[in-house]
């Protein structure tokens, strides 16, 4: 069996934070859905269709930090073909969704990974405080050879993810087999995550300019739970 060892996907990982954020790099498809997931004209209705989209590529993205096993096959000519072969099966893979704006991402994490098992955490932030409180967390029962695709579409002060991290190492789950799946993240959230949990690895979609007084990332989309499930 060999694996990759060379990270080959359509996002980079040569940010200031470090190998083990992945950023997508923007294609003119790209830029144009977060375009319109940003516009406060969007329409919930697009704004879900959209998002649909960005999370689907997210999935997908995440894959490709997954390592492969060389695989040969025989095509319908009969003809020999070296190929590749995920080495992780889907039921490895557990989708981890920060309620709730995470559960958003479910959808196509089951469309892409059928068998693949899923967990939840309720984290709520204090709206005063701004600090996250654990309410309930539920993972399958673990798995030595699992990868956690853990779920949050905005990695805004890096509180609540850095909580469900906790909960997901406690219960057994190694750090450098976790990867955060965010849509939207900001330099605060990145830096002390990435600090706090060096091992872990992050794919974020977009990395935007700053976090507010309010605790909301700059330029941003707004609430995104409120904005996907209203
Ligand atoms: N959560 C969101 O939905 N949006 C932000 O800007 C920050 C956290």
């Amino acid at each position: 069996m060999s694996t990759n060892s060379e990270y080959i996907g359509f996002s980079e990982n040569n940010t200031k934070f470090g190998n083990n954020v992945y950023k997508f790099r923007l294609t003119n498809q790209l830029k144009s859905l977060y375009t319109t997931i940003r516009d406060v004209n969007t329409s919930n209705k697009d704004f879900i269709f959209y998002n649909n989209r960005l999370i689907r590529l997210l999935i997908e993205e995440a894959l490709n930090i997954l390592p492969v096993n060389e695989q040969k096959i025989l095509t319908p000519l009969n003809e020999p073909f070296n190929g590749f072969k995920n080495s992780v099966g889907n039921t490895n893979i557990v989708g981890v969704s920060i309620i709730r704006a995470g559960e958003s991402m479910e959808f196509e994490m089951r469309n892409v990974i059928p068998d693949c098992k899923i967990g939840k955490v309720l984290i709520q932030r204090n709206e005063e405080t701004f600090q996250p409180q654990l309410f309930y967390s539920k993972f399958p029962e673990y798995d030595q050879e699992d990868y956690v695709f853990l779920l949050d579409p905005a990695l805004a002060t890096g509180g609540s993810v850095m909580m469900a991290l906790d909960c997901l190492i406690k219960q057994g789950y190694k750090e450098e087999k976790i990867i955060f799946v965010n849509i939207l993240s900001c330099p605060e959230g990145l830096d002390i995550v990435t600090k706090t949990y060096p091992n872990i690895k992050i794919l974020t979609g977009y990395i935007d300019e700053y976090l507010n007084e309010k605790k909301y990332i700059v330029p941003g989309l707004g609430d995104f739970g409120d904005r996907y499930f209203t």
